[in-house]
């Protein structure tokens, strides 16, 4: 700058700095910028862009900021790092219940998807945005941080062909840990890609979850095969059309498959268990350009002494370890470990100092 003309500025939300992320390092290809009002229209409605590709979520960029088309905004992540600019092309009002019928599939504000929309408001801008930086994030992801380049020249140089990604908002538990063997023993390799974007209350932290995914990967996940990456999006709790989000994404760093289990970025009874499966029945494969592999519901059984699903396990539902994520919680909360079936003994003890910290701090502060 260096003018004494007042340049447009703009401090973009964590929420909305996830998504600028995702646009600069190449995460949201074919993205170039935030969406207008016939490219959100059409992918609320047909799940495509005006121009034809699939595309799921609208992103976009709600904002009260004044400005007229062709203004370039200066923008800014939270801390105040100048991320880039985006050049505004259109300034339009969005139809925010149109996205939460389509999109979400309710309009219920007690869902977390619904009511973050709800509270951006309507007014977006759109544009194409120029990137100088990407945000910041603290050591123990950027140590884990690849651009989707990065990722692919990794895959790469370990000559994997068929790399499948597995993305989670919570700690890997048996069950996870389960259906990315079950599915590594397929591929050549298993890219662990947690979400580290913003999740609602009460999902783990992501700080907490890295301490549980760096001691599975220590202990439990072969070295030759499996590699932590981060994506720095945010959760929709969109359920179907969130998964074919999670899809995209993990295509664009260079997976070839893509994990999709039980109620896939599902929250509430919003969804049904397999709808995140069943909306890729829709999808041409070779156009989407990664494989979904579906896993039912999986658990340990006690009988069996291993875990298992519908498919595979003959026992009845009592001999099945079943917890809630409240109910793990609640034993977290009481500082009691979630049994060794349900949880590596070395997550649960993350698990339980994290909980153990918040309630110190809580009482400290
Ligand atoms: S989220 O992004 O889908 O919200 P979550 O961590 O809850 O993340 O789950 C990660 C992946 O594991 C999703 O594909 C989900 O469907 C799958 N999953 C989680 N738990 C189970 C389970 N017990 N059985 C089968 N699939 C599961
Ligand atoms: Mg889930």
């Amino acid at each position: 700058m260096g003018s004494a003309e007042t340049a447009l500025a703009l401090t973009l939300t964590a929420r909305q700095a996830s998504d600028f992320e995702l646009l600069a390092n190449g995460g949201f290809a074919p993205l170039g910028g935030y969406l207008g009002s016939e490219d959100h229209q059409s992918v609320c409605k047909n799940m495509r862009l005006t121009r034809g590709e699939i595309w799921p979520i609208p992103i976009t960029l709600a904002t009260d900021l004044e400005c007229s088309v062709g203004d370039v905004i200066e923008l800014s992540a939270p801390n105040g790092k100048q991320l880039g600019r985006l050049t505004v092309s259109e300034i339009f009002d969005r139809d925010v219940e149109l996205e939460a019928e389509q999109v979400y599939r309710t309009t219920d504000s007690e869902h977390p998807g619904v009511a973050a929309i709800r509270e951006e408001g309507a007014r977006c801008l759109a544009g194409s945005i120029e990137a100088d930086a990407l945000p910041d994030h603290d050591e123990a992801f950027m140590r884990r941080y690849q651009t989707p380049a990065e990722s692919k020249a990794s895959f790469e140089e370990r000559g994997w062909k068929r790399i499948v990604a597995f993305q989670t908002r919570n700690p890997i538990h048996r069950a996870h840990e389960y259906l990315t063997k079950a599915a590594l023993e397929i591929c050549d390799g298993l890219y662990i890609h947690p979400l580290i974007g913003e999740t609602k209350k009460g999902d783990i932290p992501a700080d907490v979850r890295m301490r549980c995914y760096e001691v599975l990967m220590d202990n439990y996940y072969h070295p030759d095969h499996v590699m932590l990456g981060v994506n720095p999006g945010k959760m929709h709790y969109a359920g179907p059309r969130e998964a074919v989000l999670h899809a995209i994404i993990r295509r664009n760093y260079g997976c070839t498959h893509f994990i999709v289990g039980r109620d896939h970025a599902g929250v509430g009874d919003y969804y049904g268990t397999y709808d995140a499966q069943r909306i890729f029945d829709d999808i041409d494969i070779s156009e989407l350009g990664i494989t979904p592999l579906f896993f039912e519901h999986t658990f340990w059984c006690h009988e069996c002494e291993g875990m298992g699903s519908a498919k595979t396990c003959p026992h009845p539902q009592e001999s099945h370890l079943f917890l809630s994520g409240t109910k793990v919680r609640e034993l977290l909360e009481a500082g009691e470990k979630p049994p060794h079936e349900f949880s590596r003994d070395e997550v649960a003890q993350i698990l339980i100092d994290a909980y153990a910290n918040e309630e110190e701090s809580a009482t400290d502060g």
